[in-house]
């Protein structure tokens, strides 16, 4: 199954990709993770892709299509995989579908996970992200158990460096710009599903497993 998440930053794309990836089996690929590993390690990618993302902008279409076309050649996504962060722009779409295209593949799901901008500032001021595994937690939503510690891997939990408010701001006007046409996009290709995330996340994850079956 290969499914797609889209959805405004902080709209809980990566929280339910997590889960999906758990329960079908199959790896949650978020580039926004592989940029944020990059960067913790000082690779010359990390260097790249750090000046846009603290700026809230996006990464070059041609770095970020390269790193995921690399991506897919790993043996775990021989079976699908969870998109989270790519697609991002139409460009990127369209290098996704012809890649898909030459195997006669194509995306099955594109489910957008809708939160209104008001929603979005208020949640991540109280991100917390692990730097090990891209686990997310929320201080006040989804604590984890002990605090600054991911539950799954021990390793420190951080505050995101985009995720002060200027930079939120900024991270939703290039989404209304870039991201939005993503969903007509997919619905023109009758693969788009919408669910509705301002509702608690096992609310979500329930109404994204009635779409995925
Ligand atoms: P990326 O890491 O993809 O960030 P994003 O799209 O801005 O999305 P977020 O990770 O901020 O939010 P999310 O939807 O995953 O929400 P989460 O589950 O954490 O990208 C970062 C940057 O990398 C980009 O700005 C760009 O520079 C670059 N980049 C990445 N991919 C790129 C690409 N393809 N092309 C170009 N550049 C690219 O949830 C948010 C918070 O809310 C959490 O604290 C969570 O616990 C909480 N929460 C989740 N669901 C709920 C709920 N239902 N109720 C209450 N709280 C909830
Ligand atoms: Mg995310």
């Amino acid at each position: 199954m290969k499914i797609i998440m889209l959805g405004a930053p902080g709209a809980g794309k990566g929280t339910q990709a997590k889960r999906i990836a758990e329960k079908y089996s199959i790896p949650h690929i978020s580039t926004g993770d592989i940029f944020r590993a990059n960067i913790k390690n000082n690779t010359e990618l990390g260097q790249k892709a750090k000046t846009y993302m603290d700026k809230g902008e996006l990464v070059p279409d041609e770095l970020v299509v390269d790193l995921i076309m690399d991506r897919f050649k790993q043996a775990d996504a021989a079976n699908g995989y969870v998109l989270d962060g790519f697609p991002r722009t139409i460009p990127q779409a369209e290098a996704l579908d012809k890649a898909l295209e030459a195997n006669g593949e194509s995306v099955d799901f594109a489910i957008n996970v809708e939160v209104p901008d008001e929603n979005i500032i208020n949640r991540m001021g109280g991100r917390r992200a692990c730097v090990g595994c891209g686990a997310t937690y929320h201080i006040q939503f989804n604590a984890p158990k002990v605090e600054g510690i991911c539950d799954t891997c021990g390793e420190k939990l951080i505050l995101r460096d985009d995720d002060k408010p200027e930079t939120v701001k900024n991270r939703l006007s290039v989404y209304h710009d870039q991201t939005q046409p993503l969903i007509d996009y997919y619905n023109k290709k009758n693969v788009l599903r919408e669910v509705d995330g301002t509702q608690a996340m096992d609310d979500v994850f329930k109404a994204i497993v009635d779409i995925l079956g």
